[in-house]
Order: structure tokens, then C-alpha cells, then sequence
């Protein structure tokens, strides 16, 4: 089958702080969404790329792909999101042609990833994987603690091993049919998932992890805006 982009661009970017959507914030003078759908784009085995914007927003964010120019050999769509990144996404893959057979999940919010990481994504699924998340390797140690009161110490439970953990980046690629089933699947989907490969490992599917890339970060804070610009200029220079 066909392989397709979801792209969740529905938040609001509270981290960010005041501002317009973190979708429509630019990055370089260009919207990081349409950086997001450049990078998807890219990649000649996306046919096409649906973008999930802000549930009043679909015109606005239809307007802002017109404006811009993005390969002719994809096709576009948008559908408007949910409340969550999860409701969201699942907008998005219900808006699927029957056609797709491949489909990546990949954030707006992460602008930069190369097309490497994403054609690396997709060739694990094509080579039989149902469930593929690009990782990185951490720098810090990481604490288990058992949150308690605003302001005061939180008491340590554990120390997870650092060498085994990963820290996960999109796009994460699907067999399409598993990863419906899994947002379809109310008792996968009830509880706040934080990626969508950790509800196909509820469903007891199998999820490998390929190499991901420090570009491939999320702009999360306004920290993470410098970051993205250094990179862009870079990439410019
Ligand atoms: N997202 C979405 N629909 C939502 C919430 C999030 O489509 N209801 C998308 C965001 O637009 C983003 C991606 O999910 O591209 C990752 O989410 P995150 O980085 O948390 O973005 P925001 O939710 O916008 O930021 P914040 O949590 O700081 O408000
Ligand atoms: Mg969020």
C-alpha cells in the first residue's frame, strides 16, 4: 500500500508561552508546520499528507499550505483536531484513504527531522515491523520519584539502568491497520498515552526502535526556539 504523514498541529503550545498556535509559529520567517509537511514531504515514499489543525482552524491552516510550496507529487489534506494530541491523531488516521497501507505519525512540533530518519522509519515498517519509533539514546540520569506536594522534595524510587532507556521522537511509523485498531480500541485509548507506539504496545503488539536524530527534537519550550534557529541557520549557511 501507499504511505501517508499524520501530522498533529492542533495544540496550542502552553509551554511556549503567549503567542499564536506553536504550529503557525515561525521558525526561520517560515510556519513550523510547513516545515513539519516539508519534512514528511520529502520523502519520495509519502504520497500523501494529512494535517490535523486547531478544530477551528482547518481553513486558516488550508490557506497557509496554499501559500507555501510543497512537492507536487504529494497530495494534501487537512482535518481539524481534538481536545488531545491523541484525539487528534485519531482524527487524522480516520481521514486515511483505504489505499494507505503505511502511515507515520509525526508532530508538528518537530520541525526539523531529516528526511533520513523519516525514510529509515518507513523502510522498517516496509520490511514487515508494525510498529517503529526513531530513539535516541539520553545524556542525563533519570529518577523515578513518587510526585508529591507543590514546593516540597520529592522522595526517589527508583533508577531505571541508563543504557536501556530511550528517548523517543516522531515520526513513528505503523502498519495503518494496527494503529487504528489501537485508537479505535476504547481500553488501549482511555488513559492518556503519551505516543502512539505506547498504545500498540497496549494491544500487545510489538514496537522496535530505529536511530533517531538530534534534529529531530521537539520544540517544546522557548529554550528549544534558539535551538531550532541555530540549526535552520546552519543548514542556510
Ligand atoms: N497536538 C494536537 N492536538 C492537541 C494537542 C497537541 O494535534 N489537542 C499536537 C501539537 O500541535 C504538537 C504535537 O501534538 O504538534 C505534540 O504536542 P506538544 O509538543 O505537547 O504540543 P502542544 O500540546 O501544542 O504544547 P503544550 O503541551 O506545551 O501546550
Ligand atoms: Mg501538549
Amino acid at each position: 500500500g501507499r504511505t501517508a504523514a499524520v501530522i498533529p498541529a492542533a495544540g496550542r503550545g502552553v509551554r511556549l508561552g503567549p503567542g499564536a498556535p506553536k504550529a503557525l509559529r515561525a521558525l526561520g520567517g517560515t510556519p513550523m508546520l510547513i516545515h513539519a509537511v516539508r519534512a514528511m514531504a520529502a520523502s519520495r515514499a509519502v504520497s500523501l499528507v494529512v494535517v490535523v489543525a486547531p478544530q477551528d482552524g482547518a481553513p486558516e491552516v488550508k490557506n497557509l499550505l496554499d501559500a507555501h510550496s510543497l512537492p507536487e507529487r504529494t497530495d494534501y489534506l487537512v482535518v481539524p483536531g481534538g481536545d488531545t494530541r491523541q484525539q487528534s491523531v485519531h482524527a487524522g488516521l480516520e481521514a486515511l484513504p483505504g489505499t494507505i497501507g503505511t502511515v507515520l505519525v509525526h508532530d508538528a512540533a518537530r520541525p526539523l527531522v531529516p528526511v533520513d530518519t523519516v525514510d529509515a522509519v518507513i523502510a522498517a515498517v516496509r520490511d514487515g515491523a508494525p510498529a517503529v519509533v526513531p530513539a535516541l539514546s539520553l545524556a542525563d540520569t533519570v529518577k523515578e520519584v513518587e510526585p508529591g506536594e507543590k514546593g516540597l522534595p520529592e522522595p526517589v524510587v527508583a533508577t531505571p539502568e541508563r543504557a536501556r532507556l530511550r528517548a523517543v521522537q516522531t515520526p513513528q511509523g505503523f502498519d495503518r491497520d494496527t494503529l487504528l485498531r489501537a485508537h479505535r480500541t476504547v481500553a488501549v485509548s482511555g488513559d492518556g498515552a503519551t505516543d502512539d507506539a505506547g498504545m500498540v504496545e497496549r494491544l500487545g503488539t510489538p514496537v522496535v526502535v530505529v536511530p533517531g536524530h538530534e534534529e529531530a527534537f521537539k520544540v517544546t519550550r522557548p529554550i528549544d526556539l534558539v535551538l531550532a534557529e541555530a540549526v535552520l541557520a546552519r543548514r542556510r549557511a
